[in-house]
């Protein structure tokens, strides 16, 4: 790579993809479904036109998926730039964000971005106890950003311990509930957090297309919140944000309920049988609520060791040395055919 070229402060997974099985950004391995292909292919013609200037189309889409507001949806050019979002227009430099040890990256990218002083909350062994969390946040906190389920930890919580967080949290603080990965998960005690916004003022939540319906490279995500929130949110939107072929497919993926269906169950299948088939003493296996697992090894040596291992056998996973975890590595659950064949070279991994 040329030296000046300047990079982005977010280290993501490899971009290696032609000829590799991509283990490393938790995207859908079997792509996107069919229908939402022949909509981005019938709708490539048009390309020359710009897009709605607030995906109308989309965001009406979306409400009726999930029975809400369309006027409370904001679009975002996946939900990183909803996060960028919120954080130029509820703070101000020096203010107070709150977020977890282990948690995306862009928090703390964008807290830097903003001047914005952090509080981090210790989610001691991958678990975090929002009554714990509760002490972190102050009247000073302006923000807090919590993931369910969380990357990279996959922990997860309960509607029954989120509603009672939100009812203690000091409503000054707004809460951003980061739902990337709700589909995944196939529990009716989890709860995406959509329907409590209209009871909680301070709570935004939100949304993407990149994880389960396959459209990471389209970059489409969304926010939803009270009207206020919103309207505040605008100021800082750019017109055309969201281009006309993704608010295409991510409509196009809304109408795939099948399709949708089918693939959480791909998930849940392909998640098991690669816990049950890793075999490794070298490893410890640690199962999320996600579409990714978590593999943790002796030192952060052996880790290293192990991902250029599979590099070298044209497999991606992430190492999680940036995320402060040198020891671990994440691997998305891909098809069964990608997976069976990780599940053989890690077998065969040699420390
Ligand atoms: C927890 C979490 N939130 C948000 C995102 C951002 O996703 P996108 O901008 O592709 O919608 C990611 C991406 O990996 C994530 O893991």
């Amino acid at each position: 790579m040329n030296r000046n070229q300047p990079k982005n402060t977010y280290q993501g997974g490899a971009e290696q993809f032609v000829g590799f099985i991509r283990l490393s950004s938790n995207e859908n391995s079997y792509g996107p479904s069919s229908d939402v292909i022949n909509e981005i292919k019938k709708n490539t013609k048009f390309s020359n036109i710009y897009p709605e200037l607030d995906g109308e189309s989309l965001r009406k889409e979306i409400s009726k998926s999930y029975s809400i507001k369309p006027n409370q949806i904001i679009l975002g050019a996946g939900s990183d730039e909803v996060l960028q979002m919120i954080y130029a227009t509820f703070t101000k430099p020096g203010d107070e964000v709150v977020f977890t040890k282990y948690s995306f990256a862009m928090y703390s990218i964008y807290a830097k971005n903003f001047k914005c002083k952090t509080r981090i909350f210790d989610d001691k062994k991958f678990q975090f106890d929002l009554d714990n969390l509760l002490k972190c946040v102050t009247s000073k906190t302006k923000i807090l950003f919590l993931a369910n389920p969380n990357n990279p930890t996959g922990s997860v919580f309960y509607k029954k311990e989120l509603t009672k967080f939100l009812n203690k949290i000091n409503k000054k603080t707004l809460v951003v509930l980061d739902s990337a990965y709700c589909e995944y998960i196939d529990n009716k005690n989890y709860d995406d957090g959509l329907k409590l916004v209209s009871k909680f003022p301070n709570l935004i939540v939100t949304r993407s297309f990149s994880k389960i319906f396959a459209l990471g490279g389209l970059r489409v995500g969304w926010g939803y919140s009270n009207l206020k929130n919103i309207i505040k949110m605008y100021e800082h939107k750019k017109p055309f944000n969201v281009t006309r072929l993704s608010c295409i497919a991510a409509i196009a993926s809304l109408r795939s309920k099948e399709w949708l269906k089918q693939n959480i169950k791909k998930n849940i299948d392909n998640k098991k049988f690669t816990l049950k088939n890793i075999s490794n003493d070298a490893i410890t296996l640690i199962d999320t609520t996600a579409n990714f697992v978590l593999l943790e090894f002796q030192n952060k040596i052996i880790a290293k060791k192990y991902v250029k291992f599979l590099n070298q056998n044209k497999i991606t996973v992430r190492s999680l040395a940036s995320y402060k975890l040198p020891s671990h590595v994440r691997m998305t659950i891909g098809t069964k055919a990608d997976m069976k064949e990780v599940i053989r070279l890690t077998n065969q991994f040699d420390v």
